[in-house]
């Protein structure tokens, strides 16, 4: 099976931090393996755009090495590396600043797709915006793309979106949340609402609970400064966790279409339970053989973030009333593993007695490593050792199912700036949703501020805090085991 590609129209595209760490790893090889793929037409103009000074023939040098680093395997044919950066030029420009802007302005056609990649800090975005704006760079047409973090409370989220506002509208803005470019996170909705099988019993009646755990092995490393004034909350369960809970519980949108799913996700945003402190586990990791802790990275002995954080969340709706959906993520875990696990009920009475055995199915998607989804059911163990019941896997790699396309799978980043060109804001972040994230989130951080909790120390290579795993237990339940 061979994946198709759709060619984009043609566009011009300006990546404010165009020498950023973003722009390195991310952006410039995700549209280089789009150009590969024949999907970005030749005439498309890429402007790297930031303080330091260099001119169009070093911002070529500078991505020809980004893309040695990054995407070294792409880059055999020397000569498709020339075509593609034969597209890039650069500007030097300082969001803050004056000079530079005519320079741009007569880079940008005004008869193309025109987009603008804000690959910079937040605190940057509203600068930017009225620059673009005061310039007369921007059109009615344009867009505008955010990168996290949008805010670190509801307050300051609601200010990026007033200043983003004054300049552009709701159908212009784009605010980037890579985990809605992963292929496994659209295929939930394909598996969801694209069968008859699962739907049915895709509710409180059948789901006994459903786990989403995104574990990392690394720690907040060179991040420490960063990473300290946000923890795990903020950096990836407001946003990241959020938005897998809401595409996990959302009603079925009654079409694919950007405002029709958004508002049901919203929906789901709004039907969250405030989470009660004994349903809320916060870790620290420990120092372990090959690292310093989670103190010693930030610098700071006192600190009470959280490199780990486990939640027993509750939609609080016809459909998910007694289900509850237990969400952990967390640093210098065992595995770096990121997975949805539905896990149903039981049947509600075995007909082959209780020495057969009995268990749940439970479906897993797996985001990574390895994207797929495996379905556990239940089967007769093979052999004349009578009616004897185990879980077999029904496995669907993507890798496996998929062959080569399979293995190639274009990164969340790709296929979200594809999304850009093409006008398309369904894997996007609407603004009242974004708002809606810090409502919940920032009554659940005052409260343990209030109380002065401290984070549980856990050792690193583990699960987390020994109060995440009786977090489950007390529910007669268990995590899933963290393993690659
Ligand atoms: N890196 C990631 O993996 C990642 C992941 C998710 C989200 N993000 C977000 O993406 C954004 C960029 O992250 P990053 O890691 O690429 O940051 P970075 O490595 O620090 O790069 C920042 C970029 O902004 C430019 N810049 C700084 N001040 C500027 C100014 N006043 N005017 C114009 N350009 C300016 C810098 O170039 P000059 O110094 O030359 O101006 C550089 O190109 C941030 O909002 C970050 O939170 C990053």
């Amino acid at each position: 099976m061979v994946a198709r590609v759709i060619p984009v129209e043609d566009f011009d595209l300006v990546i404010f931090g165009g020498t950023g760490d973003l722009a390195r790893r991310k952006i410039l090889p995700g549209l280089f393996h789009r150009y590969l793929a024949g999907q970005i037409p030749r005439e498309a103009r890429i402007v790297g755009a930031a303080r330091s000074e260099m001119d169009a023939e070093g911002y070529r040098a500078f991505t020809r090495e980004a893309l040695q680093e990054f995407a070294p395997n792409s880059c055999k044919d020397g000569g498709q590396v020339e075509a593609f950066l034969a597209m890039l030029s650069y500007v030097a420009i300082d969001a803050r600043g004056d000079g530079g802007w005519t320079e741009l302005a007569g880079l940008m056609r005004p008869d193309v797709v025109q987009a603008f990649y804000f690959s910079v800090a937040p605190a940057l975005f509203g600068d930017l915006a009225e620059r673009l704006h005061g310039h007369g760079i921007a059109t009615e047409a344009s867009r505008i793309v955010v990168e996290k973090p949008f805010g670190r409370d509801l307050e300051s989220a609601r200010q990026l979106n007033r200043g983003l506002a004054e300049y552009f509208t709701e159908e212009q803005i784009y605010r980037i949340d890579h985990y809605l470019g992963k292929e496994t996170v659209q295929n939930l909705m394909a598996v969801r609402f694209g069968n008859v099988l699962f739907e049915p019993l895709w509710n409180a009646q059948f789901v006994d609970h459903i786990q989403v755990t995104v574990a990392e092995t690394v720690g907040v490393g060179g991040r420490g400064e960063y990473y300290d004034k946000s923890g795990a909350m903020r950096d990836m369960v407001q946003n990241h966790l959020m938005q897998l809970l809401c595409l996990i519980a959302m009603e079925p949108p009654s079409k694919f279409d950007p405002d029709a799913v958004r508002d049901e996700k919203l929906k789901v945003i709004r039907a969250l339970d405030p989470v009660a402190p004994e349903d809320i586990v916060r870790g620290q990791y420990r120092a372990g053989e090959d690292g310093p802790s989670y103190l010693e990275e930030v610098g700071d002995p006192r600190s009470t973030t959280e490199s780990f954080i486990a939640l027993k969340v509750h939609v609080a709706n016809w459909r998910w009333n007694g289900t509850p959906f237990y969400l952990r993520t967390g640093k210098r875990l065992r595995a770096r593993m990121s997975e949805i696990v539905v896990v149903f009920k039981e049947p509600p009475h075995s007909i082959f007695g209780d020495d057969a055995g009995r268990s749940a199915n439970i479906l897993t998607i797996r985001l990574q490593p390895d994207e797929g989804m495996t379905l556990q059911v239940t089967i007769k163990e093979p052999g004349p050792g009578g009616m004897r019941l185990i879980d077999v896997p029904l496995d669907m790699s993507f890798a496996e199912a998929l062959g080569e396309s399979g293995n190639q799978m274009p990164d969340a980043y790709e296929r979200l700036i594809m999304d850009v060109v093409r006008g398309n804001q369904t894997l996007f972040m609407r603004g009242d949703e974004v708002e809606a994230a810090w409502a919940w989130t920032d009554p659940l951080i005052a409260g343990w501020e209030a109380r002065r909790d401290k984070p549980q120390a856990y050792h690193p290579g583990t699960n987390g805090p020994e109060d995440s795993l009786m977090l489950l237990h007390r529910d007669g339940r268990r995590w899933r085991d963290l393993e690659a």
